[in-house]
């Protein structure tokens, strides 16, 4: 039924089954930390599934015996590892031999690094490699991994299509549900090391007491695995709970506030991650309200959890409908010229697009835009604007195209990624930040297929450059199985279902098309309500004359705030990439596009192309029964034939609205809009 996620250790082929088996016979026993302990727990676990119960023996006693070694212990010296490589997350799997037996090592310098070499070991053997000749190294190269839970405390979870919090709040401290457990060996399985627990849009309640009682609860489940949670806080908190008047960041009694909310949740929770704080964003409090800065209030709370070793993530998604600028534009405007003036324990946390994790945005321009700062990436994960969780998409392409965008910030080459990852101008505290698609539902994403997001998200924090591809690859082996004839196709329809997502919704570049307020479905008609820019005529400008937003020089001119290249391109009909066309252009309905078809033509093409892709997916999956267990693959069709009749939708209702512009007909072959 898919709870079992990725971490399904069924028996692999018989054929391939004694191979293994010799390989991975035994296990040395570990030191009894907390962390080695789960780690031989998982390695047992997952053995017994796949291959067939380990013995226990040590090093050398035997063949295939698997060591477990956490730091330069006695049973390594002498094997040569470049432990000193690895970092204190990094691990390496080796196949050594040990008083002339075959044996294999797992190691890292700490005791996490091992666990996550047992999961990837365990990985090998689901997707069907040989582990007979290893020498993997393998290390993070993003600091700070982490999902962020947009959970409320009476467990409704904000753009969340999967049920209920995962966080039991209520029942939270007196009892932690056996799931949090499974929850942390998810993670942990890919690396992600924090997880902030509750809402952006946050409630100062969730600094009280009973809750921080609550957090710690869950903070003592997670810290086997390398989990550290993080709690978002509410800039009003002096105010709502601390009887203050004033929750301006210089007032000496706020900053005492903090400082002793700090000290209070470090007491209970000595490996407290920090806070994550949304201000001065969509009517939510913050330093502006009292005259301050986004430095001034972040770097308050940063000399709160400095002390303690935490950090502080400050969201970047600021905009406001007072302001008559270009929305795309506010996050840039506000935070640019703040460079360098942010406390080293701040991450500046910024979402991959400057509007809001549209089915497609251009980078956001502040990558690559504040050297002397670290900006982490924030993705979602939950499908608010891809349709929820019935639609597959995988959403894997996205992430990587946004990861391998240029920013051209040190010349070519100067990518998303490397502004991510540090190394572009030697930043030290690195993060990504996933918005989580977990709830309470039993295949913990919705759906079958968003486990992979979350999947992708977790491997793409471990390293930013990796393929998705690939990654799609070890999802789909590790989920369903390793039968090529279920992998090839799965994977293609996955690799797709983005640009199908695209097409359908928004093609061209269009952006923020959605249903007001639940962003479900079209509606490219929304006008009017409290503020424009939550609109979608806003953004899609419609008129008889064309369509698109004109962010160039004639008109908000959102292109001048990337590097001039990627500026210049944008901003150029004969350099900028059709996908992102009317992002960047308002244009006439006949302009040509390089098909030799009208922007009006090649616009209902594209619904159309959306909707026939969704037509093969259901065809693909129709036929791949014989390979997957009858409930999930039910699940999957069922859904399939909804984003089937969904995609439609989305055709009908936005070709029959902007034909109402265009007043064109529909090119040849193209069905009418029901
Ligand atoms: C979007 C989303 C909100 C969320 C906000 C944010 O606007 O619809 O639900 O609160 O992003 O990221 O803060």
């Amino acid at each position: 039924d898919g709870y079992d996620l990725w971490l399904r250790y069924k028996p692999v082929a018989e054929s391939a089954r004694v191979a293994y088996a010799a390989r991975a016979a035994a296990i040395a026993p570990v030191a009894e930390t907390p962390t080695l302990t789960v780690a031989r727990a998982e390695l047992e676990r997952g053995l017994t599934g796949l291959v067939g119960q380990p013995a226990s023996a040590a090093a050398g006693a035997r063949d295939g015996v698997i060591l477990l070694a956490s730091g330069a212990t006695p049973a390594i010296t002498g094997l040569g590892l470049p432990l000193k490589t690895l970092g204190e997350e990094g691990y390496l799997i080796r196949t050594v031999t040990v008083g002339g037996k075959a044996t294999t090592v797992i190691a890292a310098n700490r005791d996490i690094g091992v666990l996550y070499g047992v999961f990837r070991y365990l990985s090998l053997i689901q997707t069907g490699q040989s582990v007979d000749k290893l020498d993997i190294v393998s290390v993070p190269k993003v600091k700070l991994r982490m999902l962020n839970h947009w959970d409320n405390l009476d467990r409704h979870v904000e753009r969340g299509y999967s049920g209920q919090s995962i966080f039991d709040w209520w029942r939270l401290p007196g009892h932690v549900d056996p799931r949090m457990v499974d929850y942390a060996r998810a993670n942990a399985s890919l690396g992600i090391n924090g997880t902030v627990l509750n809402n952006v849009n946050a409630k100062a309640d969730s600094l009280t007491a009973p809750f921080i009682a609550k957090a710690a609860a869950l903070a003592d489940t997670f810290r086997p695995y390398g989990i550290k949670v993080y709690l978002t806080a509410r800039f009003s908190s002096p105010m709502e709970i601390g009887g203050l008047k004033t929750a301006d960041p210089l007032d000496p009694a706020v900053r005492a506030f903090w400082k002793a909310k700090a000290d209070e949740i470090y007491k209970t929770i000595p490996d407290f991650g920090g806070f994550l704080v949304k201000a001065n964003s969509e009517g939510q409090p913050g330093p502006q309200d009292y005259g301050r800065t986004h430095v001034d209030g972040a770097n308050m709370l940063a000399d709160a959890v400095g002390p303690h070793g935490g950090v502080v993530f400050w969201r970047a998604f600021v905009y406001s409908h007072e302001q008559p600028e270009d929305r795309a534009k506010q996050g840039y405007n506000e935070f640019k010229p703040f460079d360098g003036q942010f406390r080293d324990n701040v991450v500046i946390q910024v979402k991959n697009g400057a509007i809001d994790f549209q089915p497609r945005e251009p980078f956001h321009p502040l990558f690559g835009a504040m050297p002397k700062t670290n900006l982490g990436m924030e993705f979602q994960i939950t499908k608010e604007y891809l349709g929820f969780s019935t639609h597959l998409v995988y959403l894997g392409p996205m992430f990587e195209e946004t990861l391998a965008s240029d920013t051209m910030a040190k010349g070519k080459g100067s990518t998303v990624a490397k502004v991510i990852d540090g190394s572009l101008d030697g930043r030290k505290l690195t993060a990504m930040a996933g918005v989580a698609n977990i709830g309470s539902d039993r295949n913990w994403s919705g759906s079958q297929f968003d486990q992979a997001n979350w999947y992708v998200f977790g491997r793409l924090a471990w390293d930013p450059e990796a393929g998705t591809q690939a990654i799609a690859q070890d999802w789909t082996r590790m989920t369903f199985g390793a039968d090529p004839r279920l992998v090839t196709p799965v994977v293609s329809m996955m690799m797709g279902s983005r640009e199908a997502a695209v097409d359908y919704m928004t093609p061209l570049g269009l952006h923020h098309q959605m249903g007001e307020g639940h962003h479900y479905g079209p509606g490219p008609w929304v006008s009017g309500g409290p503020r424009a820019d939550w609109t979608s005529v806003y953004y899609a400008k419609a008129s008889e004359t064309g369509i698109g937003f004109d962010r160039t020089a004639t008109g908000s001119n959102a292109t001048a705030q990337y590097a001039p290249a990627v500026g210049a391109c944008y901003a150029d009909l004969k350099c900028v990439d059709e996908k992102d066309l009317l992002w960047f252009h308002h244009l006439p309905w006949d302009y040509r596009l390089k098909s030799g078809d009208t922007l009006w033509d090649g616009m209902v093409k594209r619904y159309g192309r959306g909707v026939s892709y969704v037509d093969g997916m259901n065809r693909t999956w129709a036929g791949l029964a014989p390979y997957v267990d009858a409930r999930r693959h039910r699940e999957v069709s069922d859904y399939l034939k909804i984003q089937r009749a969904e995609a439609q939708w989305w055709r009908d209702a936005s070709i029959a609205w902007f034909q109402t512009f265009a007043k064109r007909p529909l090119p040849a072959g193209e069905p009418a809009p029901n």
